[in-house]
């Protein structure tokens, strides 16, 4: 029997879905000026400076492989604030006539940027303990709160949180599933800042959304404007040593509790005039009530190991989506996109090591040109077990004869899908001028019926996998663009998917990129002063 918090899941997930006769609820017409600000800023906070943005590291992108053997930065306020601007720092702007606007190292759908970042740390000699909220456009940090007890030394906590606001200004109720997709970036963004410098990331699962509202101060409701407040997401560990003791997960609520606090949310800048109540709804169903700690852990896997020997650091900063490809370019050689399938499985390596959930998501990808593969429809499982129920679910009269002896890749159905996917991606050319499209099917009632929360956490999933992607592609010489706005039960119709088993939650494409160059690059903190 589906709880009442699963039933508003499902009707929130039914009701924004886009069909090819109407797209989900948005604002009928787009006011530009009336557009929230994508920089959060808290007045009446101390700002601690981080040394300026741009330097680099030895790390190359293959070294993400191994991220054990990389070496350990020590932790510092020059190493913290590369963790923060590789994570969500800006990465460029971009103009076009008298147009300016920032791109960042993590992607946001219509990059407006719903996702905000605390620092918490415990460490003395780094700054003074207590809780910080990264600001990208100045590359600094505000003192939420002071924590008065310093003796509980536990490193770096960061935690993330969500503005549902500034994504249903642009795209109404479907926004809230675009905030999930941009928490799971987020959070791969982060793993791999971390691992450039020799870290590793935790995600404390132990905590439940009120806790994390309580330590991140998103619960201090009169710190915020109405309608202008965050939802908690969760918080990681940063681990900057291997020899951190177990997290004192309820020292650290007692911390916030006596900490001094300060600070009061500045205005976004918008007049609200849509309201989106259904978002609020499912924020509510989905809510995380109780604690629980989860530690999943992939099998080892055989993982194709990667060729760039590229400055990570570069490859992160020049992290881009495709606005178009070229569909007439030579194809993808087929050694690059089997890596970047090797790379989405879940293994031991990195960002999936701080994944502590086992794989609910799952590939159907639409090779349009990879190079000595047949064009068509193709399965990347994610995991073993999965197989049987995908066969279950899907078209009787899929192939799915075995493609590769290194990857559990699978063709289902031969034929050129390049107008397939581009309608079905609410017919959008870059899903199927590119190389491969593809279209993340989730695990849906199980996972749900098990825990309703579980509904944002199969969306992380996708943004993680995306993050993969973007990554991967830059690494290879091409580029990714994460496709939030498809015709949802027309994917499902065309695999053949009748119930709720599965659920396609995001597309990716991944190809060969067309550069508009009517539009210029400046540098990511050009407006930063002079030192
Ligand atoms: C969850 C998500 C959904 C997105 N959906 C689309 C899409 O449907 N179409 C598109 O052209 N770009 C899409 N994008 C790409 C964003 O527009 C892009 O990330 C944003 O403009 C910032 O640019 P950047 O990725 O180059 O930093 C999506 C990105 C994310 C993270």
């Amino acid at each position: 029997m589906p709880t009442p918090s699963t039933t508003t899941i499902l009707n929130y997930h039914n009701r924004t879905k886009h069909t090819l006769e109407r797209y989900a609820k948005s604002p009928d017409t787009l006011d530009w000026d009336d557009q929230p600000d994508p920089f959060r800023r808290f007045s009446g906070c101390e700002v601690v400076p981080l040394p300026r943005p741009g330097a680099m590291l030895q790390t190359l992108f293959a070294q993400f492989d191994t991220p054990h053997l990389i070496p350990k930065q020590p932790l510092n306020r020059a190493s913290l604030g590369l963790l923060l601007e590789l994570s969500f720092g800006l990465s460029a702007w971009k103009a076009y006539g008298p147009n300016r606007w920032s791109l960042r190292c993590n992607p946001s759908s219509g990059n407006l940027h719903p996702t905000e970042a605390y620092l918490i740390n415990t460490d003395g000699m780094l700054m003074k303990p207590g809780l910080y909220h990264y600001v990208s456009y100045d590359h600094h940090l505000e003192q939420r709160c002071q924590f008065a007890d310093p003796s509980n030394d536990v490193g770096l906590l960061i935690g993330l949180s969500s503005v549902h606001w500034r994504e249903a200004w642009k795209y109404g109720e479907r926004a809230y599933r675009y905030c999930q997709h941009d928490t799971g970036h987020a959070l791969g963004a982060l793993r791999y800042a971390a691992a450039t410098l020799g870290w590793s990331i935790e995600l404390v699962t132990r905590y439940s959304d009120d806790e994390t509202a309580f330590l991140l101060g998103l619960n201090r409701s009169h710190d915020f404007i109405d309608n202008e407040h965050e939802f908690p997401d969760f918080i990681c560990r940063i681990h900057t040593r291997s020899n951190h003791a177990p997290l004192p997960a309820q020292a650290l609520l007692e911390a916030a509790r006596d900490g001094v606090w300060s600070g009061k949310a500045d205005s976004l800048r918008a007049y609200h005039l849509y309201k989106w109540p259904v978002i609020d709804e499912v924020a509510h169903a989905a809510k995380k009530w109780h604690t629980a700690d989860a530690n999943w852990q992939a099998a080892p896997q055989h993982l194709i190991k990667s060729v760039c020997h590229t400055s990570a650091v570069d490859i992160i900063r020049s992290r881009r989506s495709a606005q178009h490809f070229d569909g007439t370019l030579s194809p993808l050689p087929s050694s690059d996109f089997y890596r970047m399938l090797s790379a989405v499985l879940p293994a031991a390596k990195i960002p999936f090591d701080s994944w502590p959930w086992s794989p609910k998501v799952h590939l159907f990808i639409f090779v349009h040109r990879v190079e000595g593969l047949p064009s068509g429809l193709y399965a990347l499982p994610r995991s073993t077990d999965v197989l049987q129920k995908l066969k279950a679910a899907t078209l009787a009269d899929f192939a799915w004869q075995t493609v590769s002896d290194d990857l559990p890749l699978y063709q289902l159905y031969p034929g050129d899908f390049r107008q397939t996917a581009k309608t079905l991606s609410c017919r959008q050319a870059i899903a199927g001028d590119s190389a491969f499209s593809l279209a993340m099917l989730a695990e849906f009632s199980e996972p749900l019926e098990e825990q309703a929360w579980n509904y944002r956490r199969l969306f992380w999933e996708c943004g993680l996998i995306g993050q993969v992607l973007y990554l991967e592609a830059e690494a290879a010489g091409v580029r990714g663009t994460g496709i939030g706005c498809f015709f949802d039960d027309s994917v499902h119709e065309i695999f053949g998917i009748k119930d709720n088993s599965f659920q396609s939650l995001y597309h990716f494409t991944v190809g060969r990129p067309l550069e508009d160059q009517r539009l210029q690059t400046l540098p990511a903190y050009g407006h930063l002063p002079a030192l």
